[in-house]
């Protein structure tokens, strides 16, 4: 399974990519929000920050919701950064959302289809052509329902279709939920910072530096 960041932030981004974990980063309206900054700088910025990752997701705005408005603005979103491949567009799991999906993979352009809450939904946009698909699992957490099972069926689903949409698990909250949906066969997960360098630690990790650490300096204070 590979990572993206789920961020807008710029200095997370940096942060991140300079581990060499990172595969790609996600946008979406809120993030952009967050950050207080003009939506297609920061995704020139970001594609300038980063090089060897396969995508960075820019989403189409909440205000536009036909498929001939998502077209015209994924039309400008294409062209940034002297028309960078990587750049792919986040689609809403919408008829006209599936409808622009359709017409961007005949295009020959990145998609990810967004807000992913049932394995119909999962397969509508991988038959429109979705690059990837992004089942939020938090959020369906945070109702009380399963949301690795929902990863867990998609990647079953796709495996005995032969589709080859990739599954993006979205909308993670802590380590647990990066394991449990890399065993269920995500192929990416992406993640707010806070929680790759909680997927770094361990306690045992840091007694074991203390303890490396006071015995070197016994030895060195000689
Ligand atoms: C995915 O692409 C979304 O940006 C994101 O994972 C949503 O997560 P949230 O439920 O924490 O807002």
């Amino acid at each position: 399974m590979k990572f993206f960041i789920d961020t807008a932030n710029l200095d997370q981004i940096k942060k991140a990519y300079k581990l060499g974990v990172l595969s790609g980063i996600t946008t979406n309206p809120s993030l952009v929000a967050k950050e207080g900054v003009k939506f297609e700088d920061r995704i020139e910025e970001i594609l300038q920050a980063v090089e060897d990752v396969e995508s960075v997701s820019a989403e189409v705005t909440p205000d536009v919701t036909s498929a001939e408005e998502m077209i015209e603005q994924a039309n400008e979103l294409i062209k940034i950064n002297g028309g960078d491949k990587r750049i792919t567009i986040k689609l809403p799991m919408t008829l006209a959302g599936l409808e622009a999906c359709r017409y961007l993979t005949k295009k020959g352009v990145k998609t990810n289809v967004t807000l992913i809450f049932t394995v119909n939904q999962a397969l509508l946009a991988a038959r429109a052509g979705a690059t990837y698909v992004s089942p939020f699992l938090g959020r369906l957490d945070d109702i009380s329902e399963d949301g690795v099972l929902l990863v867990e069926k998609i990647a079953e689903l796709f495996a005995i279709h032969n589709l080859d949409t990739q599954i993006i698990a979205a909308s993670v909250r802590h380590p647990d939920h990066v394991t449990r949906v890399a065993l269920a066969g995500a192929d990416i997960a992406t993640i707010p910072y806070s929680v790759i360098e909680q997927l770094s630690k361990h306690p045992l990790t840091d007694q074991g530096l203390e303890k490396f650490a006071a015995d070197w300096s016994k030895v060195t204070n000689k």
